[in-house]
């Protein structure tokens, strides 16, 4: 796993936000994988600007969503859902329809899972997946000890979890206790994959996911074995990690080859 370590929350938007951007620029009906939490906020925002300034299009792209709660409907204040129209795509021209999150409600929740998984598939798989991570080092919902070859499943939320969740809600009882969630053999198909983290609150779990063992007590983790996955972390997360003068001096010297790569 690359690890590139910046100043702040903004530098770390800043980045994830010039991957994207390329991206959509080089393969303008990319299929992205998007998370939600406060993490990639600032991320949405950025490539709305870049929609809205310098004309970044999303017509062509397709989004899937990484998790929802079950038993919210879309239009519910916390359904991950409303998070993603209202932090990114009724502010950029992507399609609705090419807009893709679980259905918490859905009738079926096992065979909704399934058709989930071939949804993605038919659509070619996830180009670029953007992914936060929990206290506990969890990715999407998939909570610790879930297996590292899942698919998309039903799991129950940690106390944990819920706790930290609870900001978004009146109060912890209002947390759902179940999630529709990509698993992480799922994730681990995407192509490219980039993990946000910001804060001293991630530094634990910062050090587990990049320098840690692999381990499904740390589902995060299982990253380490993904080809692609470049970590973009702030000072104050990384501040747990071990190998930092490696990182530093890899992202000092990087640009030197970027023009061969
Ligand atoms: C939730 C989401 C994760 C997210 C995590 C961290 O559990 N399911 O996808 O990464 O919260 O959230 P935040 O970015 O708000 O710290």
């Amino acid at each position: 796993m690359d690890v590139v370590i910046v100043r702040d929350y903004e530098e770390m938007s800043d980045r994830a936000a010039a991957i994207v951007v390329r991206a959509i620029r080089q393969k303008p009906d990319l299929v992205l994988g998007l998370a939600t939490g406060s993490t990639p906020e600032g991320l949405y925002q950025r490539l709305i600007e870049a929609h809205r300034k310098d004309g970044l299009d999303f017509s062509r792209a397709r989004s899937f969503n990484l998790d929802e709660y079950v038993g919210l409907a879309p239009d519910h204040e916390q359904s991950y859902r409303r998070f993603m129209n209202e932090k990114l795509f009724e502010h950029v021209n992507i399609k609705p329809e090419n807009t893709h999150v679980p259905d918490g409600l859905a009738r079926g929740l096992l065979r909704h899972c399934a058709e989930y998984e071939d949804m993605i598939r038919n659509a070619g798989g996830i180009d670029l997946q953007v992914l936060g991570i929990g206290r506990d080092g969890h990715v999407a919902f998939n909570e610790p000890g879930t297996s590292l070859g899942s698919r998309t499943h039903v799991t129950a939320l940690t106390r944990e979890t819920i706790e930290d969740n609870s900001r978004f809600f009146d109060s912890p009882d209002q947390v759902p206790r179940f999630a529709v969630t990509l698993g992480i053999g799922s994730i681990l198909e995407a192509r490219k994959c980039i993990v946000l983290a910001s804060g001293a609150g991630k530094a634990d779990a910062v050090r587990a996911t990049v320098e840690g063992p692999i381990t499904s007590a740390v589902t995060a983790s299982a990253l380490q074995m993904h080809p692609d996955t470049v970590a973009i972390v702030d000072e104050a997360a990384a501040a747990n990690l071990e190998r930092t003068d490696f990182y530093r001096w890899q992202q000092e010297n990087w640009d030197r080859i970027a023009d061969k790569l």
